[in-house]
């Protein structure tokens, strides 16, 4: 088993499939804020979270894992037959989720490089759909494995049309 430690979640890695687990935010939440207070850069964090409201900001900082995760889960659902993602097999108590283990695409591969011109020739912009580690392959298939934020959702399916 190997563990990987993802911006939002925790990441253990089996021979067949992958659990993914909700980071817990306790220490590291207040130094960001103190390094972000001198910078004077809080609200423009708290922004990129939620652009109404300071306190749905906050909350969805804090929740982003579980966010992940349930997003991942329901999307995967919903377009059971959609080929551009992995997977997810289901989610435990609401928030911990198994996925298929895929091999993850690397950013030195030629194929990879190819791919990316075209995702940015597709006018893709979200940051998470123009990273190798975010795609794995699967049956000979480059395809997402990290789908857990709404911006990534927005543009998914264009992944169908490259
Ligand atoms: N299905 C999978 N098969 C193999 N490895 C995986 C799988 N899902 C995730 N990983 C590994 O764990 C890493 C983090 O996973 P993921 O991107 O889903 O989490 P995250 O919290 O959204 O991370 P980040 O915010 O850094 O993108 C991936 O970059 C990949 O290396
Ligand atoms: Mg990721």
């Amino acid at each position: 088993m190997k563990i990987e430690q993802g911006g939002t979640r925790v990441i253990f890695i089996f021979s067949n499939i992958v659990v993914k687990i909700p980071k817990l935010k306790v220490i590291r939440p207040f130094i960001r804020f103190f390094h972000h207070l001198i910078n004077r850069q809080v609200e423009e964090k708290l922004m990129a979270f939620d652009q109404t409201s300071v306190v749905k900001a906050i909350l969805r900082y804090f929740l982003s894992g579980i966010i992940a995760n349930r997003f991942e889960h329901y999307y995967s659902k919903k377009h059971k037959n959609f080929d551009e993602i992995i997977h997810v097999y289901g989610l435990c108590f609401g928030m911990i989720l198994i996925q298929k283990r895929v091999s993850v695409v690397e950013e030195e591969d030629e194929r990879w490089k190819n791919f990316l011109r075209c995702l940015i020739k597709k006018g893709i912009k979200d940051i998470d759909l123009l990273v190798a580690r975010n795609f794995g392959w699967d049956n000979g298939k480059m395809k997402v494995l990290d789908y857990g934020r709404i911006e990534t959702i927005r543009e998914v399916y264009k992944l169908k049309f490259l």
